[in-house]
């Protein structure tokens, strides 16, 4: 079909009077990293859930590499690898073991295992933790053997539930970095749903945020900022002692100025060109004003996040 590895249309889960996931139309590009942003109970997980056949939909349709999850789970079972929120492992086994067992599963032949297993260990830096048992790994060992433990299969699509709740930001880097690499290295698709914003944004091509069930918001960072701040490139945020509604007018004079707002002593000016000189220059030239902050705001997916949490 086309060049989306997962689509979904009008796609709706209802858990009683509950709409978990309200009439969604995601389009995922084959060989990207998408996020799949928003807070709890948002409704992230269950189309996690629908997407690996895991649970139905109430309405609405899904397609996973042209798949019907409904009618052949075991299909996209055998391209799909699925690191749930809470990882599941043999605690009383070894970390070779478990992904040994997870390999046998999937009809691995013994000889190719052996193998599959070193170099799955090795990209998530568990090579010398191989005799390790389970129960003896920190959160972030065990999230790197599920790294591991989803590799084994060779996936082309990838799906991670929070996979940094709960670990300590360098960690949760480490994890991140991994997914980049593995993305770049061999073009592996992954779904990365997570409610933790600045720690996801920078390695997604692509964040759709979601609340109460439905995708408030897609794209990447900069066409989220864009849609959601008028287009402006920058906001330069400026305060003043004085007559601010002087310096408003002032600066709406100035050339290249997109959009001017005050906020009681402050200013937040929309433009596309870096122009704080100008500014400070206009601002200076003014009786009885003094400036007393100038700073250029940059959009963190954080913002964009909020403004929209705001609307909602
Ligand atoms: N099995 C279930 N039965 C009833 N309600 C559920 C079930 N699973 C999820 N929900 C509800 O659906 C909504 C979305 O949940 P979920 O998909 O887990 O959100 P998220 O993963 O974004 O935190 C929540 O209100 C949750 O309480
Ligand atoms: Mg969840």
């Amino acid at each position: 079909m086309e060049n989306y590895i997962i689509t979904t249309k009008n796609l709706i889960k209802k858990y009683g009077s509950k709409t978990a996931v309200d009439n969604l139309n995601l389009n995922i590009d084959k060989g990207s990293i998408y996020g799949l942003l928003g807070p709890n109970g948002a409704g992230k997980s269950t189309i996690i859930l629908m997407i690996l056949g895991l649970t139905e939909p109430t309405e609405g349709f899904i397609s996973v590499a042209d798949f019907n999850p409904i009618k052949e789970p075991l299909k996209i079972k055998r391209i799909t690898g699925y690191l749930p929120e809470k990882v599941g492992f043999y605690e009383d086994m070894n970390a070779f073991q478990n992904l040994e067992y997870t390999g046998q599963l999937n009809g691995i032949p013994a000889k190719e295992l052996a193998l599959k297993i070193e170099e799955s260990l090795k990209i998530v830096g568990l090579e010398n933790d191989r005799k390790k048992i389970v129960k003896y790994f920190s959160k972030g060992m065990k999230q790197r053997l599920g790294i591991a433990d989803v590799l084994i299969k060779d996936p082309q699509l990838v799906i991670f539930d929070e996979p940094t709740e709960g670990l300590d930001v360098e960690v949760a880097n480490q994890i991140l970095e991994t997914i980049r690499e593995l993305n770049k290295t061999k073009q592996i698709t992954f779904l990365i749903s997570s409610h933790q914003l600045n720690l996801v944004q920078r390695i997604c091509d692509k964040v759709g945020i979601m609340s109460n069930g439905k995708l408030i918001g897609e794209g990447n960072v900069k066409e989220l900022s864009d849609n959601t701040f008028g287009g402006n490139k920058y906001q330069i945020e400026v305060e003043i002692i004085g007559d601010i509604r002087k310096v408003s007018e002032k600066i709406k004079s100035l050339k290249d100025i997109k959009s001017v707002s005050v906020i009681e002593n402050s200013l937040l000016i929309g433009t596309d060109e870096d122009i704080r000189q100008e500014i400070s220059k206009a601002i200076t030239s003014l009786d009885n004003v003094i400036l007393t902050k100038m700073n250029m705001k940059d959009f963190s997916l954080e913002d964009i996040y909020l403004n929209y949490f705001k609307e909602v």
